[in-house]
């Protein structure tokens, strides 16, 4: 309805410039290609969240009355008199208003009553846009670093760069996961040197044991060791560094090391995508890119955009205000800028994305505005480059710190998820009527659940303080919240059905009260919500969308009987609780929230 609402402006405003009812104000300045057309882009239009701004609103009156000479009272009313003579613009709405620089409109009796339709027959498709091509779209995400323990710092880019990329591809994209792992570095020169140290002079026999012995815990260990070591013994760090030359040339023993603390961290990481249910297209880590990233050096330097310093190579920004940023090391290793830049090379020449999206915490915020500024100098392809650049996540004693080595591990935390909600479920009444695996499957779902909306119903860019009772609030805006209302529906479609009640077919020449009306204009705004929540990357507005959503059935299961409520209204009701089914089940699967039927 947005891109129709958009449609509709652009109509009227054509209009009423061709008569001449906007004094002073000329398209010609707004768009240089089609002169006779005032861009989409212009026009605003946004969901309203306030009864009395109807349904949608546009500010438009405000920004013309910007460029004319006439006040945006006037340009609204113009606007608004051009609009009602448009007959599409009748049909979908019973009233087009302007107020105050803003016009509001109000979704007709008949387009709800067609769209709960349309509901009905596209079940949990509503929305669904088929993809198109041309509009690929990379999404880097996860990205945790290996010989670490997958820290409750990942959590937020796991989760978000995935519900990202469900909402993206209901809305016809074509995504490419990338999970662009941390496997390349100095740090392994450090972590070579320490386990080699460990096997150095033992028979093969043995020096097989001890690698197989090792745990992630035990290459953290390692690692901090190090640098209390080097406090006594500077010379060390030349060890690691020379370890780390020998990686980067691919020799035998160092990659040996290397590839022993790889399949250790994906033991653990995999463990935990299981858990989360998050899936990749490809994981392709920054070992993959460290020759390509030399390849690339060349070009960089040929095209004159690399310059010595101090023993190193350096990319300046002359342009910005960015300070430069580093490609080789003194000692002449890559570096995860250059990598990073090879990365980006090679993504547009695999998939000729629109647009790469980077779900990384805010810490990198610099990073990513020097590579994407490296882009525009090397004038490769067209792209557009986002970094979504998350806060962090405390808890109420700011422990979740990860400085000092000391990471707190999230398959942990999600184990702890998964146990709390059993106790919760100890705690409710219909615990009798489950089995002993269903009750499993249903802590898992409320535990994964819990934890993954309350992340995803943040804002990217906010700080989350983690808390378990808002967590697994039943009361509240929490996942188990809506993950109960979904199970209410369920639930009642099902005795419907037992019932006799024709599922899916409303009768003709219905009418509805007023809740039912607040009910379904919620129900049928669920595509333009999932729209505005991937053009913002804001998964967030979803989540608030599915909460009220929620509330507003809740509100109504208390207020109205639906089984036992007279035949006409029985039928028109259980409509309603299937349609609002169909979306919480959709809202649950595009934020990867599990769907339960029983609770
Ligand atoms: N491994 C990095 C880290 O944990 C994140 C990588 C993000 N993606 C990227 N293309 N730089 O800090």
């Amino acid at each position: 309805m947005l891109l129709v609402i958009q449609q509709l402006l652009q109509q009227a405003l054509k209009n009423a410039i061709q008569k001449q009812l906007l004094p002073g104000f000329s398209v010609a300045p707004l768009s240089n290609k089609d002169k006779r057309d005032i861009p989409l882009s212009l026009i605003s239009v946004e969901i309203s969240d306030k009864e009395e701004f109807g349904d949608y609103n546009s500010n438009l009156p405000f920004k013309i009355a910007k460029l004319s000479n006439v006040a945006p009272e006037k340009v609204g009313s113009i606007l608004t008199s051009e609009l009602r003579q448009i007959p599409q613009g009748n049909n979908f709405f019973s009233q087009i208003e302007a107020t105050k620089g803003y016009i509001n409109f109000y979704l007709s009796p008949d387009y709800l009553l067609q769209s709960l339709q349309t509901i009905l027959r596209q079940r949990d498709r509503y929305g669904y846009v088929i993809p198109k091509t041309g509009r690929n779209l990379v999404i880097d995400y996860s990205s945790p670093n290996i010989a670490k323990s997958f820290g409750i710092g990942h959590l937020r880019s796991t989760v978000i760069g995935q519900a990202l990329y469900n909402l993206y591809s209901y809305r016809g994209w074509k995504c490419i996961g990338d999970n662009h792992l941390g496997d390349w570095g100095t740090q392994f020169g450090i972590l070579i040197y320490q386990i080699n140290k460990l096997i150095e002079g033992k028979n093969r026999r043995d020096q097989k044991e001890i690698l197989q012995n090792l745990t992630i815990k035990d290459l953290e260990r390692m690692y901090v060791e190090f640098h209390k070591q080097l406090e006594e013994n500077p010379q060390l760090k030349e060890q690691a560094k020379e370890w780390f030359r020998r990686l980067e040339k691919r020799e035998k023993k160092a990659l040996q090391i290397w590839k022993l603390c790889l399949s250790l961290s994906l033991r653990e990481f995999n463990r935990i995508y299981k858990l989360l249910s998050i899936k990749f297209d490809y994981s392709i880590g920054e070992s993959f890119y460290s020759r390509k990233a030399r390849i690339l050096l060349r070009e960089i330097q040929k095209k004159g955009l690399a310059k010595k310093s101090e023993g190193a190579l350096i990319m300046e920004f002359p342009d910005s205000n960015l300070p430069p940023a580093l490609l080789l090391k003194s000692d002449g290793s890559t570096t995860y800028f250059l990598r990073d830049l090879a990365a980006v090379k090679y993504r547009l020449k695999k998939w000729h994305p629109k647009m790469i999206i980077y779900e990384v915490g805010a810490d990198q915020s610099l990073h990513f505005r020097q590579l994407f500024q490296a882009v525009k100098l090397l004038k490769w392809d067209e792209v557009k480059l986002v970094h979504i650049a998350h806060g962090l996540i405390r808890d109420k004693e700011g422990k979740f710190s990860t400085r000092l080595g000391r990471t707190i591990s999230l398959e942990k935390v999600l184990n702890e998820a998964i146990r709390k909600s059993e106790e919760l479920m100890e705690k409710s009444e219909t615990k009798r009527r489950l089995s002993c695996s269903e009750k499993k499957e249903i802590a898992h779902a409320i535990g994964i659940g819990g934890i993954k909306y309350n992340i995803l119903s943040y804002h990217y860019s906010k700080d989350i303080i983690f808390d378990w009772e808002k967590i697994l609030n039943l009361q509240g805006n929490s996942g188990p919240y809506l993950q109960y209302t979904y199970v209410r529906c369920y639930s009642i479609i099902q005795k419907a059905q037992k019932e006799g009640v024709r599922l899916g077919k409303l009768k003709k020449g219905i009418s509805l009260n007023k809740d039912e009306i607040v009910l379904l204009r919620t129900l049928v705004k669920f595509p333009d919500v999932v729209q505005v929540a991937a053009e913002k990357f804001a998964p967030n507005l979803l989540c608030d969308y599915l909460y009220n959503l929620s509330s507003l059935y809740n509100y109504f299961y208390q207020q109205f009987p639906i089984l036992k409520a007279p035949e006409e209204d029985r039928s028109k009701r259980v409509q309603l609780t299937l349609a609002t089914s169909y979306i919480l089940r959709r809202g649950f699967y595009l934020l990867g929230m599990p769907v339960i039927t029983k609770m």
